[in-house]
């Protein structure tokens, strides 16, 4: 291990007097003595065992220059504080489709949900997410998707400070919002922590505690995507056969934008490239194709891992395109109930409440919500 170091100091004079030919051939021979040193290591573990290598490979990392003490585990699974990156998305896509996803890890993992919002720009329904999350810090994580053009405006207290995450233009029922949708899913998978993933609009609302959202999603084996099976022209009219062999029309699905995958489905869903080339160019108004694209592929990836029930309560009972917005005079502690009393579905066979969010809520319901939250959301 001496002559690592003494190499690398006459490296260092020779690049000084001679900066060309003769500092590349030193450079070459010291790429060979590296190379050779790691052969020679190897040897030793696989006669020797990995005991007496140890030191040749240690004394190997000695001339490498810039090697200060050795990282532990902490180092690789903590999540990266600043969100922002300038990976494209084919990069963060491949990026995420790396990442840990199976169900046994050498150290404590505390599961975490993501909340992901999808926005245009400000969060208007924020001071009762902030309550909300009081006191569950280290068992959520939040990312927002708003317009590039959008500059937030959080303070530094709030859990939304700096959650915004490198984001592009959407257009409603366009591929570039269920891009978008990816992007998020990307960059939350990056957080290892991270096992559930739910995606959420300005216009949503949470319906329970978070301890009852918490438990509801540990307790389940599915994961919350609306999917099913329309004979109608809204439906499987929206087919392309096109799209076979690969999606027949007895494969297409529809369902409501807003899901909730397991971590499982998340990287299946930032790997996919072959449903997604195939709704692409399939799949555009009148086809839309944040209505059909992961229903669709995750009903045939993984149809027994999908409830085919959405957690968000929408109400689509006045008819035509968009869903009903309820405003402060909607609002009342009644008015709540009925959103997750009125209904009761199956989790894991016990049965529960339908629905842990609901939409859509205008900016000024939520004077009303903050008074009502506390005696029927429970937080
Ligand atoms: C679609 O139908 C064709 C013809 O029946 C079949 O060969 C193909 O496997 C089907 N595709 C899927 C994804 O089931
Ligand atoms: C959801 O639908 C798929 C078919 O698309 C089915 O195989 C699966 O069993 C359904 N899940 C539940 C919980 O019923």
């Amino acid at each position: 291990m001496e002559d690592g170091k003494d190499f690398g100091t006459v490296i260092r004079i020779n690049q000084t007097r001679y900066p060309t030919v003769r500092s590349l051939q030193f450079f070459l021979i010291f790429i060979v003595l590296g190379l050779l040193v790691s052969i020679i290591s190897m040897n030793t573990i696989k006669y020797f065992g990995v005991g007496s290598a140890a030191p040749v490979a240690s004394s190997f990392n000695i001339v490498q220059p810039g090697v200060e003490g050795l990282s532990d585990i902490d180092s690789w699974i903590s999540p990266s504080s600043n969100l922002l990156h300038s990976m494209s998305d084919q990069e963060l896509l491949w990026r995420a489709s790396l990442v840990p996803q199976g169900k046994e890890y050498p150290f404590n993992r505390v599961r975490k949900i993501a909340f992901m919002f999808l926005t245009k720009g400000p969060l208007p329904m924020a001071p009762l997410w902030e309550r909300f999350f009081k006191g569950h810090e280290g068992l959520y994580s939040i990312y927002i998707h708003a317009n590039p053009s959008y500059i937030a405006d959080f303070l530094p207290s709030s859990v939304f400070y700096r959650r915004q995450i490198p984001s592009q233009v959407t257009e409603w029922g366009e591929m570039n919002l269920c891009d978008a949708e990816r992007r998020l899913l990307a960059n939350a998978l990056l957080d290892i922590s991270n096992e559930w993933f739910i995606l959420l609009s300005e216009a949503c609302v949470p319906l329970h505690s978070f301890t009852m959202v918490y438990d509801y999603l540990a307790r389940s084996r599915h994961s919350f995507v609306h999917s099913f099976d329309d004979p109608g022209p809204y439906g499987r009219g929206r087919y392309n056969k096109n799209m076979a062999p690969k999606i027949n029309l007895t494969n297409w699905r529809k369902g409501y934008q807003w899901f909730e995958v397991t971590r499982e489905l998340a990287v299946k869903i930032v790997k996919d490239k072959t449903y997604y080339s195939l709704f692409k160019k399939y799949c555009k108004p009148t086809c839309y194709v944040d209505e059909h694209y992961f229903q669709t592929m995750l009903s045939m990836e993984s149809p027994n891992l999908l409830a085919n029930r959405s957690l968000t309560f929408v109400d689509w009972s006045r008819g035509g395109a968009h869903p009903a917005t309820f405003g402060k005079y909607d609002i009342t502690e009644q008015f709540i109930k009925n959103l997750f009393e009125n209904k009761r579905c199956l989790n894991n066979g016990q049965p529960s409440f339908c629905f842990l969010f609901a939409r859509k809520f205008a900016p000024s319901a939520l004077d009303r919500l903050l008074d009502v939250a506390h005696n029927v959301m429970g937080f």
